[in-house]
């Protein structure tokens, strides 16, 4: 059973995490998305509602488990048998802190690779921080969210 994590903040999960989501479920027969919660970056949603909004959105996908993970990517992917991370690759200005990243997991444990995928073309500017600054701004987010989160957002922010 070959098993992927996919790793990130999702503060909060966009149309774009999920399109990598869906690509990489087709590819592995397993894939784990696991939200960090040791970040230094402050968040937005809790970790806990981070969780209840991914699996709002995923539902439909068989082969997909929610969790959340402290310390080391690496540590965390060993402990759930992964051996291979998952990360988005939108567009070369991604590529530099990827590709820093893939290198030092791969000193930390040589056993995992990183792979990436390409969201369609349509996401190539989505970010959730630009989801987060256009609501903030009170500006119409309902393309680049799913319809949960789009609710939870109106719900905190009130945006359109
Ligand atoms: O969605 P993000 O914020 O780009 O995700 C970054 C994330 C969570 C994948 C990265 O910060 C991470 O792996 N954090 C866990 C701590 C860790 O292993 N750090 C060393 C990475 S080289």
């Amino acid at each position: 059973m070959k098993i992927a994590i996919y790793p990130g903040s999702f503060d909060p999960i966009t149309n774009g995490h999920l399109d990598i989501l869906k690509r990489g479920a087709k590819i592995f027969d397993k894939v784990v998305i696991a939200i960090a919660d040791n970040m230094r970056k402050e968040s937005y949603f809790s970790v806990e509602k981070r969780l209840e909004l991914i699996e709002g959105c995923t539902t439909d996908l068989d082969n997909v488990e929610i969790d959340r993970f402290k310390g080391l990517l690496v540590d965390y992917a060993k402990k759930v048998k992964a051996s291979v991370i998952i990360r988005g690759l939108r567009q070369v200005s991604d590529f530099e802190y990827e590709f820093q990243m893939a290198l030092m997991n791969r000193q930390l444990n040589d056993n995992i690779d990183t792979i990436f995928l390409m969201p369609h073309e349509k996401y190539t500017y989505l970010s959730s921080s630009v989801v987060r600054e256009i609501t903030k701004l009170n500006g119409d987010i309902s393309r680049f969210v799913p319809e949960n989160v789009l609710k939870e957002l109106r719900n905190k922010y009130g945006s359109k």
